[in-house]
């Protein structure tokens, strides 16, 4: 699909959580590459080995964590023009029946609740000017339409959530500009994967790399895959 993207991200800043490891490692180096700021979100800075991004400390269960890296993206930045959504845990596997409360708990707690609480802390500035992104990893394990047996429920619970926050932020921010779209990576070597997995993280962050390179004007509140929009 052709789209209208940037080629370079000079003078743009991005924001990307769990930066330091997997997709969201490559997501951040992709944009760094392309002259973004990258501020590269992890729970323990020092895990950031790129020297060309700014290790940025943000536990996405930790609201203050969250509300303190927006404030200092501002107060260093002044602007924020991309939010990658990265950070996750697989959580648990087996069928809800047999899932423990809390480890539903931390699931949801990453991978929904903190994408939804970081992004509402990060709108204001997002929506300063025309075209500000947000990129949401989303997974097929969350796909309505793909059949919901397999377990992980509260891992496919929290990318069916994320899927909808996608929609609601293009619902309520389009029409000023905000370009909200959801990615899903592909089966992906990486911790939260398996080792046999055939795409490596730098295969799983193309699509959500090139969504957060989408100039003003570009498609949004769609999930893709491979740069193709697919079925939520
Ligand atoms: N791999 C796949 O096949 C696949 C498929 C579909 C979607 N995805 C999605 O892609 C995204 C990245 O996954 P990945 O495969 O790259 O997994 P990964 O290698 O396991 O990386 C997960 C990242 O999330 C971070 N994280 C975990 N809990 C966090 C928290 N409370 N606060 C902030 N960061 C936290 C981890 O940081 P620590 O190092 O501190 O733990 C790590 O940086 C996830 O949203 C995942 O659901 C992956």
């Amino acid at each position: 699909m052709k789209v209208d993207t940037y080629d370079s991200l000079s003078g743009q800043v991005a924001l990307v959580t769990g930066a330091n490891r997997g997709i969201g490692e490559q997501i951040a180096r992709i944009l760094a590459e392309h002259d973004a700021t990258v501020y590269a979100g992890a729970r323990d800075p020092e895990d950031v080995t790129a020297d060309d991004q700014r290790p940025l400390r943000l536990d996405v269960t930790d609201d203050a964590a969250m509300r303190a890296a927006v404030d200092r993206v501002e107060r260093e930045a002044d602007r924020l023009d991309i939010l990658v959504n990265n950070a996750g845990v697989r959580g648990p596997t087996e069928p809800l029946h047999e899932a423990a409360v809390e480890d539903i708990d931390e699931t949801l707690a990453v991978n929904l609740r903190g994408a939804v609480v970081l992004t509402k802390y990060a709108l204001s500035l997002l929506l300063e000017r025309a075209g500000g992104r947000v990129v949401n990893l989303s997974s097929g394990l969350g796909t309505l339409g793909a059949g919901m047996d397999g377990g992980s429920p509260p891992y496919r619970l929290s990318k069916t959530g994320l899927n909808g926050l996608t929609a609601y932020l293009h619902g309520e921010y389009a029409e000023e500009g905000l370009l909200a779209n959801a990615a899903r990576p592909g089966w992906v070597r990486t911790e939260l994967a398996t080792p046999g997995a055939p795409r490596s993280p730098a295969e799983g962050a193309d699509t959500p790399a090139w969504l957060a390179r989408f100039a003003p004007g570009a498609p949004a509140g769609r999930c893709w895959r491979d740069r193709t929009p697919i079925g939520w």
